[in-house]
C-alpha cells in the first residue's frame, strides 16, 4: 500500500508557539504541514499570510501545504511561492481563469492543487485535473476548524481517484475538515491519500500522540 500522508493543520495550533507545535508533530511523523490562508472575503475568517509561511519554512523540513481560501489568488501565489510553500492549493470558486492560476503556480516552482466547497459539484474540477498534482476535498464548510465531517463528500474522493486513474495521472487526493479517530478510516477507504487534521491533533494535549493514533485508526480501517 502507498503510504498514507498526514498533514496537521496549524489552524488549531497555538500561534504564539508555532515552531514548537510544528516540532511536536514533525517528531511524531507528520508528512506535510497544512497552512490555512483566509482573507475574510472568500471565507468569513482571517488567518495568516506569506510572512508566517516564511517563518515556518525556516523551522521545519516538512513540505508546507498551503491552502488558499482567498479570492483572486493570482495576486498572492508569487508571495507564497517566494515564502517557501511546496503545495499551493486554490479554490475553483475563487475567481475566473483558474487554469491560468494553476499554470502560474507550477511556473513559480510549486505543486498546484485545487479545492472545492462542499456545495460545489466535483465535476467543476474536471477541466483542471490534467494539470493538478493535488485535489483537496473539503469535508466541512471552509473557514473554521473543529467542524463536523460531512460523509457525503466521500463520493467526491471516489470520483477524483477514478478520474486520476483513468487519466493515468499520479496526483494526491487530500481530505480536509473534521478528520478524527472515527472519520479517518472511511476517508482512507474512499481513496484519500492525505488527511488534514487540525482540532484532532493540535486541539489535544499531546499532538504527537494524537497524530500517531489517527494514523493507526486510518490504516487499521483498511484491513
Ligand atoms: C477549514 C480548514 C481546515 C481546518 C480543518 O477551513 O481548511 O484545514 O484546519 O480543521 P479540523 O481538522 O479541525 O476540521
Ligand atoms: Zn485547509
Amino acid at each position: 500500500m502507498k503510504r498514507l500522508l498526514i498533514a496537521p493543520s496549524v489552524l488549531s495550533a497555538d500561534f504564539g508557539r508555532l515552531a514548537e507545535e510544528v516540532g511536536k508533530v514533525e517528531r511524531a511523523g507528520a508528512d506535510w504541514i497544512h497552512v490555512d490562508v483566509m482573507d475574510g472575503h472568500f471565507v468569513p475568517n482571517l488567518t495568516v499570510g506569506p510572512a508566517v509561511v516564511r517563518s515556518l519554512k525556516r523551522r521545519t523540513k516538512l513540505p508546507l501545504d498551503v491552502h488558499l481560501m482567498i479570492e483572486r489568488p493570482e495576486r498572492y501565489v508569487g508571495a507564497f511561492a517566494g515564502a517557501g510553500a511546496r503545495f499551493l492549493t486554490v479554490h475553483v470558486e475563487a475567481g475566473p481563469r483558474m487554469g491560468d492560476v494553476i499554470r502560474l503556480i507550477r511556473k513559480l516552482g510549486c505543486r498546484p492543487g485545487m479545492s472545492l466547497r462542499p456545495r460545489t459539484p466535483v465535476e467543476r474540477l474536471a477541466p483542471f485535473l490534467k494539470e493538478l498534482d493535488l485535489a483537496l476535498v473539503m469535508t466541512v464548510e471552509p473557514g473554521f476548524g473543529g467542524q463536523e465531517f460531512m460523509p457525503d463528500m466521500l463520493t467526491k474522493v471516489r470520483w477524483l481517484k477514478d478520474r486520476f486513474r483513468k487519466l493515468g495521472k499520479k496526483a494526491w487526493v487530500e481530505v480536509d475538515g473534521g478528520i478524527n479517530l472515527a472519520t479517518a478510516a472511511p476517508a482512507v477507504r474512499a481513496g484519500a491519500d492525505v488527511l488534514v487534521a487540525g482540532q484532532a491533533i493540535f486541539g489535544r494535549p499531546d499532538p504527537g500522540r494524537a497524530l500517531k493514533e489517527i494514523r493507526r485508526a486510518a490504516v487499521g480501517g483498511l484491513s
